[in-house]
C-alpha cells in the first residue's frame, strides 16, 4: 500500500484509503472463523458505511474483501435459529438495518467492487449483489449461491429482489428454490460475476483498475430510468407461460414438502411486478413466514449445528492421531465395490480394486471411467483429474496385489461365508496392522469378525448406494473393535469428504433395520388394499427421497425375504445373538406374504430382474404395474392419506428410538444426520428424532398409540418415551 493509506479498523471491518488513487478497500474481518451476517456485522458496515458518506468528496471507488478464507459465509445461524414469533420483529429490525446499508452502498455515488476472495454465500451474496461490479477468485474452494432454501428459509436480505432483477425470474428461480452453489466458472457464464482473477493479487489489481477506469459506473441496473425484471413483461406469452410452468416445474422437484421454495416463487413473481422497495416489503413478509417456522428450526438444526458437530468427531474416539489411508484394497468390484473405490481415487487413495478375476475387476474399472466421462462432459471435472483418478485405480484378481494396503474393504455379495473367506485371506496380505473393514448392510459385524484373526482390527463400514454419490458413512463397532480401529475407520470416511455417523453393532445397525420398517410398511399397505400409487405418492409428498415400492424394486424383493432367512436362522442358533426388535421388524410382518407371491409367484424381484412392483418397459418411464392394484386393492381399505403419511414417518421415527434405547445409536445427532442423508428421511423434519421433537412427545405417543391399535403393535412406542414425554422432556 502507497504512503499516503490511511487506515483504520472498525470492530472487524479495515477501513483502508489509498490517499494517492482515493480507493477504498473495506476488508471484513469480523471476530470467529467466518463472516457472518449478525447485530456486530450490522454495526461495523454500519460504521464503515457512515464514513463512506462522510467521506464521499475523496474517494473514487469502493472494493470490499475478506481477510477470511472465505468472503463471507451468510446468515448467523445460532441467530436465526432463536427467532420466534416473539423476537422477530427485533430481528427483523436489525436486517432491516443492514438492508439499508445496502441500498446506501448502492447509491452512494462512488462505485463498489466485491472482490471475492472466496465462497459468497446466503447473506455474503447478497451483500455482493449490493455492490456493482463482482470479480472473483478463480479457485476450487470458491462457491458462489444462495443456499438458503435449504434450511426452509429464503434469501431475505435482498436477494430474491436482486438476483430476480438482474438474471430474470426464470434464470433466477433454480439458483433461489434449488439452492444451487456454483463454482467461479458456473458464476461467470450464469451472468453473476463480471469477471475472474488468477489469484489474490490479481483480485485486487482487477478491481482497482475497474474503479479507475470506471468512475462513473455507480448506478445498479436495477436503479436506471426504464429498468424492468429481464425477459418478464406481463403482456408477454413467454412470461404468463412461466407463470403457469413455474409453479408445476418447482412442485415436480420439492414435491411441496417444504414451504420455502413456493415461498421463494411467489416472492420471485410478485416483486418482479413492482418497484424495487415494494418488492423488498414483499420479500420481507414471506421471510418473515419462513424463519419462524418450525420448519426452518428444523433443518437449521440438523443440516448446520448435528451436521456440524458429527463431522467435527464427537464420536471419534479421542487421543488417537489422525492417520491417513494411503493405500486401500476394495473386494468386489461389483456396484458398491466400484462406487467405493472411485470416491476413494478421488479423494488421491490408491486403490487395489480386487474380484474373482482381473477381467471382472477391469469391468468394474470400466463403469468408474464411464462415470468420470460423464462428469468431464458436464465440465464438473477436466480430463487431465479423469486420468489421475483412474490412474490410482489397479484392478487385479489376485490377493498378492493387497500387499501394503492400509485399508481393506470388503464388499463381495452378502454371503457370510464368502466373505469370511475373502477377508481372512485379505488380512493375511495387507500390512500388519492394516484396518478390515467390511460394507455389509445387514450381518452383525461381531459375528463377521469371528473369520478375521485380529477381531480387534475389523469394522463395519457401511456404505449407501450408489456410493459415489451418497454422502453418508455409517461405522459399525463391533464388540471387540478397538478405539484406534475406530477412529481411523473415521479418518478415512472424513478423507473421502463424506459424513462419519458411528453406531454400535445389532443386526441391520441403524440405517438398514430403520430403512427395512419404511419399505415393509409401504408392502403392508398395499396388502391391506391401499392403491399403491396412493403409497408411493404421499410418501413422495411427505418428503421421502423416493417411494418404498420403488426403492424395494431398487434393492430387490429377494433382499428382505433373504434377511428374513438369515435372521430366523441365526435366531434358531443363538437366540440372543440377533439383537431385539430387529428380528421382529424384518420376519413377523404381514410384508412378507406379498413378498414371497411376487418373487417366487410372480417372478416379479425388482428391478434389476426387469419386473417388481413397477413395470420397466423399455421405451418409456417406469411405470406401477396394474397387477397390483388388480390382486390387492380394495377401495373399501379405507386408509387416509394422513394415515398413510403417518405409518411411513411414524414407523422409521419408532426404530430410531429403539435404537437409541437399546444403544445402537450413541447420539441424537447421529440418528437425525443419519436418517436424512442415509435413509432420505424428509429433510424438513430434521430428522427421525427431530421429527418427534417437532411433533411433540406427548402427542406423538397419543398418535403412535392410535396407529398400534389400528394396524399392529410395531407402532406401540417404547416405554423409555413415555416416560420422557410424561416429564416433559424433549431430545
Ligand atoms: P454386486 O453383486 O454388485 O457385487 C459383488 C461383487 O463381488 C461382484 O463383482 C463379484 O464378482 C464380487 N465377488 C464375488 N466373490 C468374490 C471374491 N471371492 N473375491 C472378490 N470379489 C468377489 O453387489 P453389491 O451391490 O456391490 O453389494 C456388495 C456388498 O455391499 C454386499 O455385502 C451388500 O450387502 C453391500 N451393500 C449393498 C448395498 C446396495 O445398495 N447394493 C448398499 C450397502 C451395502
Amino acid at each position: 500500500m502507497s504512503s499516503s493509506t490511511t487506515e483504520n479498523a472498525v470492530e472487524g471491518i479495515r477501513y483502508a484509503l489509498d490517499g494517492a488513487d482515493g480507493i477504498v478497500t473495506l476488508t471484513l474481518d469480523m471476530p470467529g472463523s467466518a463472516n457472518v451476517m449478525n447485530a456486530a456485522y450490522g454495526a461495523a458496515m454500519g460504521a464503515a458505511v457512515d464514513r463512506l458518506e462522510r467521506e464521499r468528496d475523496s474517494v473514487r471507488g469502493v472494493i470490499i474483501t475478506s481477510a477470511k478464507k472465505t468472503f463471507f459465509a451468510g446468515g448467523d445461524l445460532t441467530v436465526l435459529i432463536g427467532v420466534t414469533e416473539d423476537n422477530v420483529e427485533e430481528f427483523l429490525a436489525g436486517l432491516d438495518a443492514i438492508k439499508a446499508q445496502f441500498r446506501r452502498l448502492e447509491q452512494l455515488g462512488v462505485p463498489v467492487v466485491a472482490a471475492l476472495n472466496g465462497s459468497a454465500l446466503g447473506g455474503g451474496w447478497e451483500l455482493a449483489l449490493a455492490c456493482h461490479r463482482r470479480i472473483c477468485l478463480d479457485a476450487d474452494h470458491v462457491r458462489i449461491g444462495l443456499p438458503e432454501v435449504t434450511l426452509g428459509l429464503l434469501p431475505g436480505a435482498g436477494g430474491v429482489t436482486r438476483m430476480v432483477r438482474l438474471l430474470g425470474v426464470a434464470a433466477a428461480l433454480p439458483l433461489l428454490a434449488e439452492g444451487r452453489q456454483l463454482r467461479p466458472a458456473q458464476a461467470l457464464r450464469a451472468g453473476l460475476v463480471h469477471e475472474l482473477a488468477a489469484d489474490h493479487d490479481d483480485l485486487l489489481a482487477r478491481a482497482r483498475a475497474w474503479l479507475l477506469e470506471h468512475p462513473d459506473a455507480a448506478v445498479q441496473p436495477w436503479d436506471q430510468p426504464g429498468h424492468t425484471v429481464p425477459g418478464f413483461r406481463i403482456d408477454d406469452p413467454d412470461t404468463r407461460q412461466l407463470l403457469v410452468a413455474a409453479p408445476a416445474v418447482l412442485h415436480k422437484k420439492t414435491r411441496g414438502a417444504v414451504p420455502a421454495p413456493e415461498k421463494i416463487l411467489s416472492a420471485a413473481v410478485e416483486g418482479a411486478l413492482v418497484d424495487f422497495d415494494t418488492a423488498l416489503a414483499i420479500e420481507r413478509r414471506y421471510f418473515r413466514e419462513l424463519v419462524t417456522s418450525q420448519v426452518a428450526k428444523n433443518m437449521i438444526g440438523t443440516f448446520w449445528f448435528q451436521l456440524n458437530e458429527v463431522k467435527s468427531g464427537r464420536s471419534r474416539p479421542a487421543g488417537v492421531e489422525r492417520r491417513l489411508t494411503r493405500k486401500l484394497g476394495v473386494l468386489g468390484a461389483g456396484m458398491m465395490g466400484a462406487g467405493i473405490a472411485q470416491v476413494s481415487a478421488q479423494a488421491g487413495i490408491d486403490v487395489v480394486l480386487k474380484d474373482v478375476s482381473e477381467q471382472v475387476a477391469a469391468k468394474g474399472k470400466d463403469g468408474i471411467a464411464a462415470r468420470l466421462d460423464r462428469r468431464v462432459e458436464q465440465g464438473k471435472l477436466d480430463a487431465r483429474q479423469r486420468d489421475e483418478v483412474l490412474a490410482r485405480i489397479h484392478p487385479t484378481g489376485s490377493d498378492a496385489d493387497l500387499a501394503g494396503c492400509d485399508l481393506v474393504i470388503e464388499a463381495v455379495f452378502e454371503d457370510r461365508d464368502l466373505k469370511g473367506r475373502v477377508l481372512s485371506a485379505a488380512e493375511a496380505t495387507a500390512l500388519p496392522d492394516a484396518v478390515i473393514a467390511s460394507n455389509t448392510s445387514t450381518l452383525p459385524i461381531t459375528g463377521l469378525a469371528a473369520a478375521v484373526p485380529a477381531p480387534d482390527r475389523f469394522v463395519g463400514l457401511h456404505f449407501f448406494s450408489p456410493a459415489h454419490r451418497m454422502p453418508l458413512v455409517e461405522i459399525i463397532r463391533g464388540e471387540r473393535t478397538s478405539d484406534a480401529t475406530l477412529a481411523r475407520a473415521f479418518d478415512y470416511v472424513t478423507q473421502i469428504g463424506k459424513t462419519p455417523i458411528v453406531v454400535n453393532d445389532a443386526r441391520g445397525f441403524y440405517t438398514s433395520r430403520t430403512f427395512a420398517t419404511y419399505i415393509t410398511e409401504g408392502i403392508a399397505m398395499v396388502a391391506e388394499g391401499v392403491h399403491p400409487a396412493l403409497v408411493e405418492n404421499v410418501a413422495r409428498k411427505a418428503g421421502m427421497a423416493v417411494g418404498p415400492l420403488a426403492v424395494c424394486d431398487e434393492v430387490t424383493l429377494t433382499l428382505p425375504l433373504k434377511i428374513r432367512q438369515q435372521t430366523l436362522a441365526d435366531l434358531a442358533d443363538a437366540p440372543d445373538s440377533a439383537g431385539s426388535t430387529g428380528p421382529r421388524g424384518l420376519t413377523d410382518h404381514p410384508a412378507f406374504d406379498v413378498l414371497e407371491l411376487m418373487v417366487t409367484e410372480l417372478g416379479r424381484p425388482g428391478r434389476s430382474g426387469g419386473a417388481g412392483f413397477y413395470d420397466y418397459p423399455a421405451d418409456g418411464p417406469k411405470r406401477l404395474w396394474p397387477g397390483l392394484v388388480e390382486r390387492f386393492t380394495r377401495p373399501e381399505a379405507g386408509v387416509s392419506e394422513q394415515d398413510v403419511r403417518d405409518r411411513l414417518l411414524y414407523a422409521q421415527a419408532l426404530e430410531t428410538l429403539r435404537c437409541l434405547d437399546e444403544g445402537v445409536l450413541t447420539s441424537v445427532s447421529d440418528a437425525n444426520v443419519g436418517s436424512i442423508l442415509g435413509l432420505g428421511y424428509a429433510p424438513w423434519t430434521g430428522g427421525t428424532v427431530q421429527f418427534v421433537n417437532s411433533v411433540g412427545l406427548a402427542e406423538f405417543v397419543d398418535r403412535a398409540d392410535y396407529l398400534a391399535d389400528t394396524y399392529g403393535e410395531r407402532f406401540r412406542p417404547p416405554a423409555s418415551l413415555r416416560e420422557r414425554a410424561a416429564r416433559g422432556e424433549r431430545f
